[in-house]
């Protein structure tokens, strides 16, 4: 059973992952990475070239693929993951996963200190615009991040961390 983080762009999946997986002493894979290794493409080249629909039936595959692991994992998806294909159904059969729930604002701020090039679907907006479209696709992704077995407000990094290995392990 895997623990799949799920949750916006900003959310702290892979930061948070990788110190989870380390906590509990298990590998941790962050999707994105594995989609552009399989891909032999960065995630913003994939848009690029090939469009989002291939990058989206990319994504669920390589999530089912990675899934396959016998050894239990620590699984960061991307922000849309869980809302295409049957990826939340398959998830929640597959593991445990984990909604860090966080509010547009924050997102916003934490998000304008990484580089957006790296994300296509954030890349060249400016504050505003990015406060409206996070706004706007956290109600759009709300029912499918909702159906998580466990909904986490994700405020200190190290307190998230000591609560979610204690409820998972
Ligand atoms: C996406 C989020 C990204 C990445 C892709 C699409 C999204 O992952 O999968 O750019 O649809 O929100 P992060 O959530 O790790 O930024």
């Amino acid at each position: 059973m895997h623990i799949y983080l799920i949750g916006m762009p900003g959310a702290g999946k892979t930061t948070l992952g990788r110190q989870l997986a380390a906590t509990l002493n298990l590998p941790f894979i962050d999707l994105d990475e594995a989609i552009e290794k399989q891909a032999g493409l960065t995630i913003p080249q994939l848009f690029e070239q090939k469009g989002e629909a291939y990058f989206r039936q990319l994504e669920s595959e390589v999530l089912k693929t990675v899934s396959d692991s016998a050894e239990r994992l620590v699984i960061a998806t991307g922000g849309g993951t869980p809302c295409f294909s049957d990826n939340m159904a398959f998830m929640n059969k597959n593991g445990t996963t984990v909604y860090l729930r966080t509010e547009p604002d924050v997102l916003v701020q934490r998000l304008l200190n990484q580089e957006l090039s790296q994300r296509p679907l954030l890349k060249g907006k400016s504050e505003t615009e990015l406060l409206a479209y996070l706004t706007q696709t956290i109600t759009a992704r709300q029912p499918f991040y909702l159906q998580a077995g466990i909904i986490f407000e994700a405020r200190d990094n190290m307190q998230a961390v000591a609560q979610l290995s204690a409820f998972i392990s």
